[in-house]
């Protein structure tokens, strides 16, 4: 049911404030955060954790990149991520005290099943964050961390996404206290980006009107660019893929500092290019990078989308489009700034004419290698 909305993916667009406010219910107090699945793996067991590996596969992967860079700076693990179907073929170095944590919406992805398996065969620790209860990769792992966002039924992951983030940084705040490096202050300071999280989520959701009306006039671009740094870099991949996935246009993320090492070559007039910009009073130095990114592609034309906090003047003389979203820590970010981008895509498939739900060659549940 699509509950009055023209199409699932904007349903659950809209579903998000609820998908991330589920996920973390009944995990946070203000003990902090207490996993009951993992408490279940025995805190020795989580101490003794010396690399955590992410396995997923496009969406999901992209929800690993950001969970990646809290879970380390939290529970002070090394954390990489992995593509599931490459994971297996470079012969991982894997030991008893590595951790895997898959991610996959579905929980039947063949590619991420076979990769949870080859782990568990090495005596790893296999952790799934699964949104489908009951599926096979939670069943087969060692714990299951469901994300609650409720069954998702476009072929375009949006909630789960969120929801996948969420539990993510969960876990490193779980494993964080556990292990002893998570200072009470920025526990504090994560229980409360959670609790003001959902009504945040909202306000990026009531962006739809503004990027309707910009997508109104980008119906016919040809190639859309995303520029985003630290955890906004993988938002910028995500974003991209969404566009690709539903209305078929070539569209490609990358690291801001990256640009001057080939991509600026690009950047052509009216080149339409998003930028996430971070937060200029937690993140000053990176935003101060960032503007200066966005400076040198106007200087060669481009067309530049600015998703800002609300309140960052600084953009202004250079955007000539500025999305505002509400303050919140730099983690919290993006969770906030996928949501304009999610309806950019919806928008621009619509005005195509395409199947917003159903994109061509595409299936909502992968079960092939
Ligand atoms: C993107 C999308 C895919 C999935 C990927 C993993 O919108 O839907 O990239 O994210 O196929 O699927 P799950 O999460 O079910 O393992």
């Amino acid at each position: 049911d699509k509950g009055g909305w023209s199409s699932f993916m904007a349903k659950e667009i809209n579903d998000q404030p609820d998908a991330v406010e589920n996920t973390v219910r009944g995990r946070v107090s203000e003990r902090g955060v207490e996993i009951p699945e993992l408490t279940a793996l025995g805190d020795e067991r989580l101490a003794g954790i010396d690399r955590v590996i992410i396995i997923a596969c496009g969406t999901a992967a992209y929800a690993g990149q950001v969970g990646a860079y809290a879970i380390e700076q939290w529970a002070r693990v090394p954390v990489d991520v992995q593509l599931s179907h490459e994971f297996r073929y470079r012969d991982p170095v894997l030991s008893e005290r590595t951790m895997v944590i898959s991610v996959s919406q579905s929980g039947e992805t063949m590619d991420t099943l076979m990769a949870v398996k080859y782990a568990l065969e090495r005596g790893v620790t296999t952790v799934s964050v699964c949104n489908t209860q009951s599926a096979t990769i939670p069943r087969e792992s060692d714990a299951a961390v469901y994300t609650h966002a409720g069954p998702e039924v476009a072929v375009a992951s949006t909630k789960a996404f969120v929801a996948q983030i969420t539990a993510l940084y969960l876990i490193g705040l779980h494993l964080g206290r556990v292990r002893g490096t998570l200072s009470a202050e920025d526990q504090a300071r994560a229980v409360e980006q959670f609790e003001t999280l959902p009504a945040k989520v909202r306000e990026a959701v009531d962006t739809h009107d503004q990027i309707a009306q910009l997508a109104h006039w980008m119906a016919d671009s040809r190639s859309v660019l995303f520029l985003g740094r630290h955890v906004g870099f993988p938002i910028a991949l995500e974003g991209a893929l969404k566009l690709k996935e539903i209305a078929y246009i070539h569209a490609e993320g990358f690291a801001a500092g990256e640009l001057k090492h080939g991509p600026i070559a690009l950047i052509d007039h009216g080149q339409p290019v998003f930028v996430l910009v971070p937060s200029p009073r937690t993140s000053p130095l990176m935003h101060s990078k960032v503007v200066s990114n966005i400076q040198e592609i106007r200087a060669r034309g481009a067309r530049v989308i600015a998703i800002v906090e609300v309140g960052d003047t600084a953009v202004l003389p250079f955007a000539d489009d500025v999305i505002r979203l509400p303050l919140a820590d730099p983690f919290f970010e993006p969770l906030l700034q996928v949501i304009p981008l999610q309806w950019f895509a919806l928008e621009l498939s619509t005005a195509k004419g395409l199947d917003v739900d159903q994109p061509r060659n595409l299936a909502k549940s992968v079960t092939v290698e």
